[in-house]
């Protein structure tokens, strides 16, 4: 059985959802959040130290303003609510993406990390105006002022995952089988699921489904 530390997640799917089900794609947006928070509830059940959700990416700027200022409304209200209680359940909450907000929000941000920075339960890695390209050349642009040695070591060192363990687990809802720039470096050796439903309607059935599948996969990283 394979050792699970590190699930990451692309929550793809919420605006078909909205759009099939609400006539709108915020309200799978909306949707969405209950299932953050039962992929939470599940995660811990499980055992598992690290889960690393892809909320928002440094190409989904491209989307109309209203969108975007609705997703992040949503987050912003979610984090209000619920960020004393993630704390109570020991859980550390860690951004990863350029914090390039509102002035509100990067506060909010900022002061659940520091808020929560003890906890050992669970860390949650919340990818907001993440990019993983973005991410490999920040990282190589500060071990060049550094003069640090270019290794495999030094560049994981320095990228915003330094301390996180590689995911074991890469999971992507929605029916499409694509990266979108997330955690390129970090899943060279991660098994791959693409999971059928959009992330509104994934489960803890489908979820604990993924993990049980995992486990029995012979993992080679070269060897035999
Ligand atoms: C993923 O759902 C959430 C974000 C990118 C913010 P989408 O909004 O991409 O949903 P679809 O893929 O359009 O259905
Ligand atoms: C990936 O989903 C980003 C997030 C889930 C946050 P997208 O819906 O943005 O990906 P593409 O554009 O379809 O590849
Ligand atoms: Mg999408």
């Amino acid at each position: 059985m394979n050792p699970l530390k590190h699930v990451a997640i692309i929550m793809d799917g919420n605006g078909r959802w909205g759009k099939k089900y609400k006539n709108s794609r915020n309200a799978g947006h909306k949707a969405g959040l209950n299932t953050v928070e039962k992929i939470i509830r599940e995660t811990i059940k499980n055992r598992i130290s690290f889960l690393t959700l892809f909320a928002f990416s440094t190409e989904n700027w491209k989307r109309p303003k209203k969108e975007i200022n609705y997703l992040f409304n949503l987050l912003e209200n979610f984090l209000v609510d619920k960020i004393e209680d993630l704390h109570k359940q020991n859980i550390k909450l860690k951004i990863l993406g350029s914090k390039r907000f509102s002035p509100k929000l990067n506060n909010l941000l900022n002061n659940s990390e520091k808020k929560t920075s003890k906890n050992t339960k669970l860390q949650i890695n919340l990818a907001l105006n993440y990019g993983s390209k973005l991410e490999l050349i920040e990282a190589f642009k500060k071990m060049n002022r550094k003069k640090t040695t270019i290794s495999e070591k030094n560049l994981s060192l320095n990228l915003q995952t330094k301390n996180i363990p590689d995911p074991d687990l890469l999971i992507r809802t929605g029916d499409t089988k694509r990266l979108s720039n997330f955690l390129l470096w970090q899943i060279a050796y991660s098994e791959i699921f693409f999971e059928k439903k959009l992330w509104p309607a994934f489960n803890e059935k489908d979820y604990n489904r993924i993990i049980r599948e995992y486990k029995n996969i012979k993992r080679n990283f070269g060897k035999i």
